[in-house]
């Protein structure tokens, strides 16, 4: 008998660190570049001007849009429906602070930047691959509820919206406790059944979205910072 024969075989989850904490490890240096990014710099430091912010608003509303056409579409799905969460759900919020910061007629006054639309055909792409919207949903939603409540508050002192018109997006009172909700979320990472292709294909996706992410910052980054 081989000893390959006898070996268990290494997907053996339990063996294995949970899933989360290695997308995590997997593409953290990814987070890195797209949050010591120029545009972010300024964000994070209070220096980018309110038509800078206001841009990143609209970019996220195209985006988010897709997220959440593509997230009902897999509703159903046994891999992406684990992460149907409707109260998650960003583009009301984003359509109240494009309402805020452009006025009424704010859905003609934005266009999606070329770094938002080859973003956008990414995440319609993945329809039809169910891992892979996992990974853009886990890059948009788990920043948003981690490092995106620091833009909250640095937003809302920058550009004085204390009162929450205008950064409404970052707030995410239906989900109740933040720590307990990303704890939730990875023991959803943790507990996919995916076999070792789909599960490599997640994290490398996961990668492309924080490159896409950052493409989108920095095509930003030109023209307001
Ligand atoms: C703007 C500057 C940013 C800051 C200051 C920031 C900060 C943070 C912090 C403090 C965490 C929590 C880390 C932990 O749980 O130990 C986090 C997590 C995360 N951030 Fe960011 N972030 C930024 C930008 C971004 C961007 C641009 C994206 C993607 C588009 C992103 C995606 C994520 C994700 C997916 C996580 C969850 C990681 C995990 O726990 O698995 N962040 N961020």
């Amino acid at each position: 008998m081989s000893a390959t024969a006898e070996a268990p075989t290494p997907a053996s989850p339990a063996a294995e660190e949970p899933f989360s904490e290695r997308l995590k490890a997997a593409t953290w240096g990814d987070h890195s570049a797209a949050e010591n990014h120029g545009f972010t710099k300024a964000l994070l430091g209070g220096e980018l001007s309110l038509a800078g912010y206001t841009a990143m608003v609209a970019q996220h509303h195209f985006a988010y849009v897709a997220l959440e056409r593509v997230g009902r579409a897999l509703a159903d799905d046994p891999v992406a429906g684990r992460f149907h969460y409707p109260e998650l759900e960003r583009v009301p919020a984003l359509e109240a602070d494009l309402e805020h910061l452009l006025g009424g007629d704010w859905r003609d006054r934005i266009s999606p930047t070329p770094a938002t639309r080859t973003y956008v055909a990414r995440i319609e792409q993945m329809a039809d691959h169910p891992a892979g919207f996992v990974a853009h949903h886990y890059t948009r939603y788990m920043g948003d509820v981690s490092g995106g409540q620091f833009i909250r508050r640095i937003a809302a002192e920058a550009y004085a919206l204390a009162d929450g018109a205008g950064v409404a997006f970052y707030v995410f009172d239906g989900l109740g406790s933040l720590p307990e909700f990303r704890a939730g979320y990875r023991e959803r990472l943790d507990s996919l059944d995916l076999d070792r292709a789909a599960a490599g294909f997640l994290v490398q996706e996961t990668r492309l979205a924080y490159q896409l992410n950052t493409e989108v910052l920095a095509d930003l980054g030109r023209k307001h910072v």
